[in-house]
């Protein structure tokens, strides 16, 4: 690791259910071949990669470098394997290394059992490699490790990434219900939104969906804001990603279309516009107080994207029912604007009144939600 800037690793991101093409395309058009599976996209890269689909990546929750790949049907083997690693190479003498556990479909099924196998031959190996006896101080940079085996296959995986690419590090903590911010930009992928188009969020709540959208529409980098668990290897070239920032700086646009955000309630417009603030784009979203059946537009040929509350029980429910019947009064006539509204509720065609072009599932967290799409009739 330490010798080699051009060296290529086998990199993967992760992301939510149903994100895996969505991440792959946006992998894609950052310059990558990639290959899916369930929950992953693979794909190759330097240390320059990693800063750079960290840094551009709106829509994944981790970049992972792929270390060691093999089948393990008992725990001998995982330990052999794992200690067979070139671990020393990797880790500094006094480096953190947290490993987390996951077993799926597997013989090895104890995830403590598992987690505590790979540990301790990392930890054998290292004690081998920098002649140690007794323990490692474990008191330097953080490495986070993880060993996923599923259906017997086992994968042993850094973390480049740290907290979650969802944390962009632009949100105040608030007590509601936000979309994550990467959930968020993934909803706006799914939608022809380029920036090109005026866009309209009615339900904004604390902005996310409008705070990325602007964040497309200007092309500014998502992790702009943030630090990554690879500024903490002692191995990764720390100027990459100074250089990475001065450049995304240099990328950033101005809008072009128009962006609204509007909400019924008053304070929750508060937060939304602290939050685009601190996204640096307050400027560019005109954040309003509007209650849905009043929501009037002279805009054309743009797009809808809502996140409507969602009522868990009855009372709540009918009032949510009763607000997607002003939605369809009140948008369904907007005709020259494509749609697109995220719901739980099974009843929101019917109240709405019309049926979706397109319906697509998704998990927000571990909800189970529908994308329902209206395409329009452009003018
Ligand atoms: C699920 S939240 C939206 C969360 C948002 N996507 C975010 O990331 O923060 C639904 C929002 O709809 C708003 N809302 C509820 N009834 C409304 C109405 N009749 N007109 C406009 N907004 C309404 C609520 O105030 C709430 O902020």
């Amino acid at each position: 690791m330490k010798e080699n800037l051009m060296k290529k690793y086998q990199l993967y991101a992760t992301m939510g259910a149903g994100f895996e093409s969505v991440v792959a395309k946006e992998l894609q058009s950052l310059g990558y071949k990639t290959t899916n599976e369930n929950g992953r996209v693979f794909f190759e890269g330097t240390q320059a990669d990693i800063v750079k689909t960290n840094l551009w990546s709106r829509t994944a929750d981790r970049i992972k470098i792929l270390l060691k790949e093999f089948t393990a049907m008992d725990f001998d083997t995982l330990y052999n394997e794992v200690y067979e690693f070139d671990w020393a190479q990797l880790l500094p003498v006094d480096a953190k290394f947290p490993v987390q556990g996951r077993a799926v479909r597997s013989k090895l099924h104890s995830e403590p059992d598992v987690q505590s196998i790979v540990k301790k031959a990392i930890v054998d190996k290292m004690m081998d490699q920098y002649h140690r006896r007794g323990f490692l101080p474990e008191s330097g940079s953080e490495y986070p490790l993880d060993v996923h085996i599923y259906k017997n296959k086992a994968r042993i995986s850094l973390d480049t990434t740290g907290a979650s690419l969802f944390k962009r590090g632009y949100r105040v903590e608030h007590g509601g219900a936000p979309l994550k911010e990467n959930f968020a930009a993934g909803l706006l992928k799914l939608t022809p939104y380029n920036g090109t188009h005026p866009i309209i969020d009615p339900m904004t709540g604390s902005g996310t969906l409008a705070i990325e959208a602007a964040l497309i529409a200007k092309n500014v980098a998502p992790g702009s804001w943030r630090d990554f668990a690879y500024d903490n290897f002692d191995w990764f070239d720390s100027k990459l990603h100074k250089d990475a920032l001065e450049e995304a700086k240099t990328q950033v646009k101005s809008i072009e279309a128009p962006i609204w955000a509007s909400d019924i309630d008053q304070s929750i417009l508060e937060i939304a516009k602290l939050n685009a603030h601190n996204a640096g784009v307050l400027q560019d979203i005109r954040f309003k107080q509007v209650a849905v059946k009043d929501f009037a537009s002279d805009l054309e040929n743009g797009i809808i994207i809502a996140n409507p509350p969602y009522g868990k029980r009855l009372k709540d429910r009918e009032s949510a029912e009763e607000l997607y019947r002003q939605m369809g009064d009140v948008f369904r006539p907007m005709e020259s604007f494509s749609q697109y509204y995220l719901t739980a509720d099974p009843k929101f065609e019917e109240c709405f009144g019309k049926k979706a072009t397109k319906k697509r599932k998704l998990f927000n967290g571990n909800l189970r939600v529908d994308f329902y799409q209206y395409w329009a009739n452009r003018k």
